[in-house]
């Protein structure tokens, strides 16, 4: 990919409260009491309720997304993921939470969750499969953007392949979704935000012809299912 990562989260992290919140499912994967590392964390969606529950570290790149994120942490770190500034073994859980497909190395990063984690740790990756972003409401208006996606999105088995490589084992995928209901306004202020990087990827025409297919279906709102998936590794 050719944006710069740091440089995008950048500019995006006043327009992430326009996301919608963030999946309750994944919290029931993370024992109570563990100590997690939530990797690129973002503006804080998944600390928000793991602070409630684990003690928690949440780090990124990017210094205005944490910025977002102090409102409920103070256990905050700028740092890469390819490089993390923990001992090893310091957390139970390693968190990934629609991170993955922005990591320039992967293995390299894989190796530093690895590190980080105690044995019997697990890493939680939350992510799209090709098979998500094939049911996913954008796509439903653009092969085009569908094919962006799982260009710049890793499948599942990539992922699981690459963890096992580096010594991960007892894999399970968990599959899920959510039913939304959504003003339509919403959904095209995330599409002229470009809160995905995706659609920095198309075309103005492409953009265009998503929108009028949206509003022409949903003039007032959006009913739609967002289905993602979970891949769970344990450091055996
Ligand atoms: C799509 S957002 C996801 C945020 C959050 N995890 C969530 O689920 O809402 C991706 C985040 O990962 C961060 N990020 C990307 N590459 C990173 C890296 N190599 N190290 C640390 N953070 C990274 C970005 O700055 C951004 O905040």
């Amino acid at each position: 990919m050719s944006l710069d990562t740091k440089e995008f989260f950048e500019k995006k992290a006043d327009y992430y409260n326009i996301l919608n919140d963030y999946p309750p499912d994944v919290f029931g994967f993370i024992p109570m009491g563990a100590r997690v590392l939530d990797v690129g964390c973002g503006s804080g969606r998944a600390l928000q309720e793991l602070v409630k529950r684990n003690w928690t570290v949440g780090m990124d790149l990017s210094f205005s997304m944490l910025e977002k994120s102090k409102k409920y942490t103070r256990n905050l770190v700028c740092a890469d993921a390819h490089n993390i500034p923990f001992a090893e073994g310091s957390f139970n859980v390693v968190l990934v939470s629609f991170v993955w497909h922005h990591l320039q190395h992967p293995f390299k990063a894989a190796k530093e969750f690895w590190r980080v984690l105690k044995k019997g740790g697990i890493i939680l990756i939350v992510t799209l499969s090709h098979e998500d972003i094939a049911n996913s409401l954008f796509s439903a208006y653009s092969d085009e953007y569908r094919k962006k996606d799982e260009e710049r999105i890793p499948d599942l088995p990539d992922i699981h392949a690459l963890l096992e490589e580096v010594g991960f084992d007892n894999f399970s995928y968990i599959g899920k979704c959510k039913h939304l209901r959504e003003k339509t306004s919403r959904i095209i202020e995330r599409i002229d935000k470009r809160i995905f990087t995706t659609f920095e990827l198309l075309s103005d025409k492409e953009i265009e012809k998503i929108k009028s297919g949206i509003k022409r279906d949903f003039p007032e709102e959006v009913f739609y299912l967002w289905t993602y998936s979970i891949l769970i590794a344990e450091k055996v």
